[in-house]
């Protein structure tokens, strides 16, 4: 036999038997591994291989150059947070999904040209702008990205959830009607009608609103940029919660604007919607509920946002990869505080069943509410 071919016949024989043993170490890995477990990059475990490629989409928006540059609580982090809430609201269970909108489909960023048109999603197009090349990247479904950066975006807040990251949507939507997201100036009943036709009750638009605890405003005020809804942007608490029961004193800006009361403290910002959704009888208990509880705001979040981030979908179609989702950092505190200079007869108390807690005040003097910083 020529010699270059014996050659080439032996190293394939060899490689043969080298991958026979590869696999057979690899079929005795897997047996020996606990149940159902793959070791994904760096180590890392995930009950499902197709949650792997999701740490690789987590190192890249949590990296030092990626979406929310290093792991940061911080204006991309809100507005992706934003965006889960854009997205799936389009949806209505007494429709089909070409009509009522598919629900967290990814339709806000497969038809951004029609959707960011809507009033209600005035800003969002930046943000999804900014995810669309990195959903793109890691060939992943527009559905699946917003919901995982928006899980990500929220366990970078101290204090933060750790949201269920279900994974499998398809890339396939159609474009969600005009007037499904509720709008800052719509009545609490307007509100609560349109999120029920989506499948939350009322309770459930409260537990939804602790997301208003890392938030801010462009657009209803675009000359104050950033200016936050509560006192602690960064931090998932429930400063929210209290500071919007505070007496309004002044607009922050050149308010009034559509869709805007007066907030307790200079340069912090309120929407109507969060003002009357505070003290309608139907939603008030709920609201004052977490203000002396942080744990219970943080697991109705998380039992709410399990909702909104699958509305639409058949969950038995997907995977549940929640354990990519990193830990967040404790809270300092489980009870808010009342903002310095402010005492309880500073609150409009509107809960009916239970008295307004007692909560300690901040020291020092009154400040004001800096701006979040644009990143
Ligand atoms: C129920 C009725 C709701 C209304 C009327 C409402 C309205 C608004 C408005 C007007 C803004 C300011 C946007 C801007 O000017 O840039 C905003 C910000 C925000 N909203 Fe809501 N929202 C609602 C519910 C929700 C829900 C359910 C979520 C998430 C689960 C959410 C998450 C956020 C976040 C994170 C921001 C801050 C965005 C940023 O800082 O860039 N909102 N919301
Ligand atoms: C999803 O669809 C968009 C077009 O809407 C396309 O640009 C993108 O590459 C698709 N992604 C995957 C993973 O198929």
């Amino acid at each position: 036999m020529n010699t270059g071919i014996k050659r080439y016949r032996d190293s394939q024989i060899s490689m043969a038997f080298k991958t026979l043993v590869a696999l057979s170490a690899l079929a005795m890995a897997v047996v020996a591994a606990p149940s159902h477990t793959v070791t994904c990059s760096k180590g890392r475990t995930a009950s499902n291989a197709v949650c792997c490629k999701w740490f690789e989409v987590l190192d890249d928006i949590n990296g030092e150059d990626g979406l929310f540059d290093g792991g940061e609580c911080g204006e991309e982090t809100h507005e992706s947070l934003r965006l889960t809430f854009h997205d799936a609201i389009g949806f209505s269970q007494f429709k089909p999904a070409n009509v009522g909108g598919g629900g967290a489909d990814g339709s806000i960023m497969a038809h951004a040209e029609i959707e960011t048109n809507f009033h209600a999603n005035n800003g969002v197009d930046e943000i999804v702008e900014a995810q669309r090349p990195i959903a793109i990247k890691h060939g992943v479904s527009f559905g699946d990205f917003i919901q995982f950066a928006g899980a990500v975006g929220v366990s970078n807040c101290v204090g933060g959830p750790r949201l269920q990251f279900f994974a499998g949507r398809a890339n396939f939507s159609f474009p969600a009607p005009d007037k499904t997201v509720p709008e800052p100036s719509d009545s609490v009943n307007a509100i609560l009608k349109r999120m029920g036709e989506a499948g939350f009750s009322a309770n459930e638009v409260v537990d939804l609103l602790a997301s208003h605890s890392v938030a801010a405003q462009d657009h209803v005020d675009p000359t104050i940029n950033g200016s936050p809804f509560d006192s602690t942007p960064s931090t998932f608490d429930a400063q929210f919660f209290v500071e919007t029961l505070l007496k309004g004193t002044a607009f922050p800006g050149n308010g009034p604007n559509v869709g805007e009361v007066k907030s307790p403290l200079a340069g912090e910002f309120r929407l109507q919607s969060d003002f009357a959704i505070a003290r309608d009888p139907r939603t008030a208990c709920e609201w004052q509920s977490f203000v002396d509880n942080h744990d219970l705001m943080v697991s109705r979040f998380e039992k709410a946002m399990a909702k909104l981030s699958t509305l639409g979908q058949n969950t038995h179609f997907l995977t549940d990869c929640s354990e990519v989702i990193p830990v967040p950092k404790k809270a300092k505190s489980k009870v808010a505080t009342l903002p310095a200079g402010k005492t309880k007869k500073d609150i409009e108390a509107s809960c009916k069943h239970s008295p307004f807690p007692s909560l300690k005040t901040d020291p020092g003097p009154t400040t004001s509410v800096p701006p979040v910083p644009p990143s």
